[in-house]
């Protein structure tokens, strides 16, 4: 009974960590639960290092089930991390829920290495060096929603994904392209997060996200020059930060109209052309700051629900009293949380207290340089 509820504790910890917080650099130690290591793991391993025949297995009582050698085996956890692994062990119990083979040197994914793991649900493979995955090495995982990829050598996404899975994250590889048909058949997915990958605009063929309803999309620290145009629709967040986008064109966000966050910081944007964002009704938070925008975007009144904008540390020299908010206050629906301006040349105390108007509150103003 106990043990029931500690592994449903683990997997709601895992399923529930929404893909917006999650920050790519912090999976390391992303399973490390603590475990007390006092029950079966150890001793188990030690117990069974022959090369598991099937007559030796059935032969060991079932208190000690299988584990790979030095992995560390508990409550539908295996836990492989930092072994210096050179390939996905075998005998991982059919049971296994979550696999965690982060931090190895594992370089290729064979036909056979998930063989019989049709239980797994979340699947870490982060800080490896596989550059090859063998198209039919997902087949047998089919529950499986959650795969961390990051930190590998894959020039490409993975083929043959399993149609099960919600949220794939592979983050930090090589990848420069992602072809058409790469994501068909994944109607789950929710969260891609494919940052720190070497892919321009030119890298996406056309086509190359058809059937997926993404929530969630982030291509940050990548190398693209500018928004994009055809990625899923249902998209509520983009990501886009640390690339070399230069301006935002009227029709580039004309698509993504559920928009509640567009990340659009680090980039070289000069411009975000007049009319750009009345494509998204429903933003509540816009990330701009360290561009080269001279003036504040035109278009924020408009946002009723919009509550957090990001514009520090740009070339902003000044602002207008109808920047932000609407004349009266007949549109505007929420009032600004959080305005940042500071590390712009803009003479703040030229700008009339009545500019923020509609912002709840004055601290929710960041202005001057004091912040730089
Ligand atoms: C932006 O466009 C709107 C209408 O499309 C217009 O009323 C407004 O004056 C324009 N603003 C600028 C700065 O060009
Ligand atoms: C900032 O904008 C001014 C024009 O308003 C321009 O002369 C200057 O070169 C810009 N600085 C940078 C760093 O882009």
């Amino acid at each position: 009974m106990l043990s029931q509820c500690y592994l449903l504790l683990l997997l709601s910890m895992v399923s529930l960590t929404p893909c917006s917080l999650a920050l790519p650099f912090e999976q390391r130690g992303f399973w490390d639960f603590g475990f007390d290591g006092e029950a079966g793991g150890l001793m188990m391993t030690m117990m069974r290092d022959e090369e598991g025949s099937g007559s030796g297995e059935e032969m060991l009582p079932e208190i000690f089930p299988l584990c790979p050698f030095g992995c560390h085996c508990q409550l539908k956890v295996v836990q492989c991390s930092d072994l210096g692994l050179i390939e996905v062990p075998k005998n991982i119990p059919p049971d296994t829920k979550l696999l965690d083979l982060q931090n190895n040197h594992i370089t290729e994914l064979k036909e056979d290495a998930f063989k019989g793991l049709s239980n797994l649900y979340a699947l870490s493979l982060v800080n490896n060096k596989i550059w090859k995955v063998h198209p039919r090495a997902f087949s047998p995982l089919r529950h499986l929603q959650k795969l961390y990829f990051s930190k590998n050598l894959l020039t490409a996404i993975p083929r043959n994904l399993p149609p099960s899975l919600v949220e794939l994250r592979i983050h930090d590889n090589h990848i420069k392209k992602v072809a058409e048909g790469t994501f068909s058949g994944l109607g789950n997915m929710n969260c891609i997060e494919m940052g720190g990958n070497p892919i321009r605009n030119s890298g996406f063929e056309p086509g190359a996200f058809k059937g997926l309803k993404l929530n969630y999309l982030r291509i940050s620290e990548a190398k693209l020059t500018g928004v994009p145009k055809d990625f899923p629709e249902s998209l509520s967040e983009l990501h886009l930060d640390q690339n070399q986008i230069q301006a935002v064109e009227l029709e580039d966000l004309s698509r993504y109209k559920n928009l509640f966050r567009l990340g659009l910081g680090y980039n070289r944007i000069r411009m975000v052309e007049n009319g750009s964002l009345s494509y998204l009704p429903n933003l509540r938070e816009l990330h701009l700051e360290n561009n080269q925008l001279t003036r504040v975007p035109s278009g924020l009144p408009d946002l009723k629900y919009l509550q957090v904008v990001y514009l520090h540390s740009n070339n902003i020299s000044q602002v207008g009293m109808d920047d932000f908010c609407p004349r009266g206050y007949g549109m505007k629906r929420t009032f600004y949380q959080g305005i940042s301006l500071y590390g712009n040349p803009v003479p703040y105390w030229e700008v009339q207290p009545s500019t923020f108007r509609c912002v709840y509150d004055r601290l929710a103003i960041h202005f001057g340089n004091y912040k730089k």
